[in-house]
């Protein structure tokens, strides 16, 4: 059988490197852009909070700035928000005009409605069988079993939005350890 001649089996090196040049081209633009949102999805969105806390959101998706919040919000109001893992969350306003540290999770300890805030009877009266919390979430009527679990609300010196931060510490309201945590 007739060998090849070596300069006919393998392309010069210029085409081949024009060869890799192409073939990379063609393999990488649509490569890196799969990639893209492929990666973002895995990234955090950029307010999330450190140590495991989220920027809290208003009833628009507008990350809460603790200024702005305490200027349409008077003493005394309790108003939803999205805290962490999505739970619908109360910011509280102090009757002196501050933001309370510490956020209320709406998700009744029954079965789970979310609860409204009564501010004529300063209470959260579950809509779906009767419970009863104080205006701190304290369980003050059944069926629920337990207390609304806590948040606490921080404010990002740096950005001056309103994080939640998971609540570890014993419930201030029972003197009890967090039964969500
Ligand atoms: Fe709230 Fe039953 S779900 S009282």
């Amino acid at each position: 059988m007739a060998s090849i001649p070596a300069d006919d089996r393998v392309p010069d090196m210029g085409k081949r490197e024009l060869l890799n040049l192409l073939l990379l081209g063609a393999l990488s633009l649509p490569t890196a852009g799969m990639l893209v949102p492929y990666a973002s999805f895995f990234v955090p969105p950029g307010t999330g909070g450190a140590g495991g806390g989220i920027v809290a959101k208003d009833a628009l998706g507008n990350d809460v700035l603790a200024d702005v919040w305490i200027k349409n919000h008077g003493p005394g109001d309790r108003t939803l928000t999205q805290g962490l893992k999505g739970d619908p969350t109360y910011l509280v306003v102090e009757s002196d005009r501050t933001l309370a540290t510490y956020g209320i999770n709406a998700v009744c300890t029954h079965l789970g409605c979310v609860v409204p805030w009564n501010a004529a009877e300063n209470k959260f009266i579950c809509p779906c069988h009767g419970s009863q919390y104080n205006n701190q979430g304290r369980v003050v009527r059944g069926p629920a079993p337990l207390s609304l679990a806590l948040a606490h609300a921080d404010v990002d010196v740096d950005t001056g939005k309103v994080v939640f931060v998971p609540w570890v510490e014993t419930d201030f309201r029972t003197g009890e350890a967090p039964w969500w945590a």
